[in-house]
């Protein structure tokens, strides 16, 4: 998506090889009109999917994921996190571990708002390990629901979450794939010179 890549290189900042920050439009201020096209080309990918709810994490994956919510007329749901849960028994719970964090959170959807029949389609703003990815399809399983796809705003390409999710048999829809982050420089998938 051209739009979204265009302010990663113009406003997006390489932390390091594995850390790119994008606060000025995603993570801490959002930019409204941004996350409205991001919204609406994952509605665009997914329209054909008979998709009944979509799925995200608190709290960067509300924003974009509430234009294709809007546009799929479905309901958008956030898992919540919290260190560990005691009161269990009308929730659907899934542990994330972190690496960039070295910790397990507890993530959790109400089940009233999942159930069997349901069609979900996941969104978050990054993809690196997939832990949190996988954790929202454990939960969405949990319910008896099914997982129509994965929607991205970012993935990076080189770490491990794009191949296990292929590898588990996921359909995974990444709106900008970045390739590398060496040297301070982003180079995403697409344009690499072979
Ligand atoms: P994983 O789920 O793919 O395994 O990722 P990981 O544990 O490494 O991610 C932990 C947090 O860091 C997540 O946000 C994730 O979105 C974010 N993250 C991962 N890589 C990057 C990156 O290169 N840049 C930025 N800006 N964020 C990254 P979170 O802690 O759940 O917070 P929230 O922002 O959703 O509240
Ligand atoms: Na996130
Ligand atoms: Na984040």
């Amino acid at each position: 998506m051209q739009e979204l890549k265009n302010a990663i290189r113009e406003r997006g900042k390489v932390l390091s090889n594995d850390v790119l920050k994008v606060d000025t439009f995603l993570n801490h201020q959002i930019d409204t009109e941004l996350m409205a096209l991001v919204g609406k080309e994952f509605a665009a990918r997914f329209k054909n999917d008979g998709i009944t709810k979509v799925l995200t994490i608190e709290s960067s994956g509300i924003a974009p994921s509430f234009m294709a919510a809007t546009e799929l007329q479905a309901p958008l749901i956030f898992a919540r996190k919290k260190k560990s849960l005691t009161l269990t028994d009308n929730l659907l719970v899934s542990t994330v571990y972190s690496f960039t964090k070295q910790e397990s959170n507890d993530i959790s959807v109400s089940k009233d708002f999942i159930q069997g029949g349901d069609r979900v389609l996941i969104i978050d703003d990054f993809l690196a390990n997939g832990q949190a990815a996988f954790g929202l399809i454990e939960i969405v399983e949990q319910a008896g629901a099914s997982v129509a796809g994965i929607g991205i705003v970012i993935e990076k390409s080189f770490q491990e979450g794009r191949k296990n999710l292929d590898d588990a048999g996921y359909r995974v829809e990444s709106l900008a794939r970045l390739h590398d982050l060496n040297e301070g420089k982003i180079t995403f998938v697409d344009e690499l010179v072979s």
